[in-house]
């Protein structure tokens, strides 16, 4: 059985995105070919996901009382996703995210949290008790810490998976990593994480002893074209990606993670690795971040025409 009730804690930005023919370096100007807006935010983003592949999805955040916040609303509403833990913030702005998005897929991405800084740990601690309904929790890096550890610590103690997206990239206390269920960092996040530079399977495999090495239970590195690495105290494996042509990499570590939790518990972590990889690689073939969101369809048939 696939997890099918999932609680999704975390941001909602709104998505500016500039497509370039290459990423520009630190002071130098580069003249965008295309501009347009999507609804983004890691939160929000596997929250989509999440709905697509076919869970019972609620999203807990905060948006700003503004035009942003009411189209993040209007498209999460118009995923079928539950909104009651959805709070507006009183004066500040919902979170934007200025992207550029190379010729190859590569992205570059910075993000002012403004209304996500809503996601206290007061505004959290009114979920606790309802936590233990849920059979997986998703949280990531873009809203206040404090409030992650605590929404990590009553899931485990109510005995529910948790799945923790190290996304941005940030020195991520050792407590964090403990608490969490699944730890899924990309390469540069593991990098943040642990000092370690990953750029190949051994180089992840260093990455991810060392965070188990921190108490982190189980590790899933998400590797991009290089697929995706799993560690716990038991075993570990590589799988490769699949062969695409990415045309936007934004959100797909979004797509991996949604995945990852829904297949968990599913048949083996092999198989839910594998089901992952195929949300994110999907996830690559359109623009935006949650419209590229891949259906569990969409996935279902990735994975029978890649004999997987
Ligand atoms: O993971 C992709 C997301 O990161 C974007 O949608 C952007 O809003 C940032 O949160």
């Amino acid at each position: 059985m696939s997890n099918r009730r999932i609680l999704v804690v975390g941001s909602a930005n709104i998505d500016l995105v500039t497509r370039v023919p290459r990423i520009p370096k630190p002071g130098e100007s580069v003249i965008g070919l295309s501009f347009a807006t999507f609804t983004g935010g890691k939160g929000a983003n596997q929250a989509v996901a999440a709905a697509r592949l076919g869970a019972e999805t609620y999203f807990a955040g905060c948006v700003g009382d503004d035009a942003f916040g009411a189209m993040q609303r209007e498209n999460l509403t118009r995923e079928g996703i539950d909104l009651r833990y959805l709070a507006s913030h009183a004066t500040e702005p919902t979170g934007t995210a200025v992207i550029t998005v190379a010729d190859n897929g590569e992205n570059c991405i910075v993000v002012t949290p403004a209304a996500n800084t809503g996601v206290t740990v007061a505004e959290v601690a009114k979920i606790e008790d309802e936590l233990s309904s849920f059979d997986a929790v998703l949280l990531q890096l873009e809203i206040p810490l404090d409030a992650v550890e605590v929404v990590l610590a009553a899931a485990r103690k109510a005995n529910v998976l948790t799945v923790l997206d190290a996304g941005p990239a940030q020195h991520v206390h050792q407590r964090l990593i403990e608490l969490a269920g699944i730890v899924t960092p990309n390469e540069t996040e593991a990098e943040a994480m642990t000092g370690i530079a990953v750029i190949s399977v051994e180089t992840a495999r260093q990455a991810a002893a060392h965070l188990i090495e921190q108490g982190a239970r189980e590790v899933v590195i998400k590797m991009g074209g290089s697929g995706a690495f799993y560690m716990s105290v038991d075993e570990w494996f590589h799988v490769p990606a699949y062969d695409v042509s990415p045309m936007d990499t934004v959100a797909a570590g979004d797509a991996f993670t949604a995945a990852l939790a829904i297949q968990w518990n599913a048949g083996s972590a092999l198989e839910a690795v594998r089901y992952a990889n195929a949300a994110g690689a999907l996830a690559t073939l359109s623009a935006g971040a949650q419209t590229a969101m891949p259906t569990r369809d969409a996935v279902e048939r990735f994975l029978k025409e890649r004999k997987a």
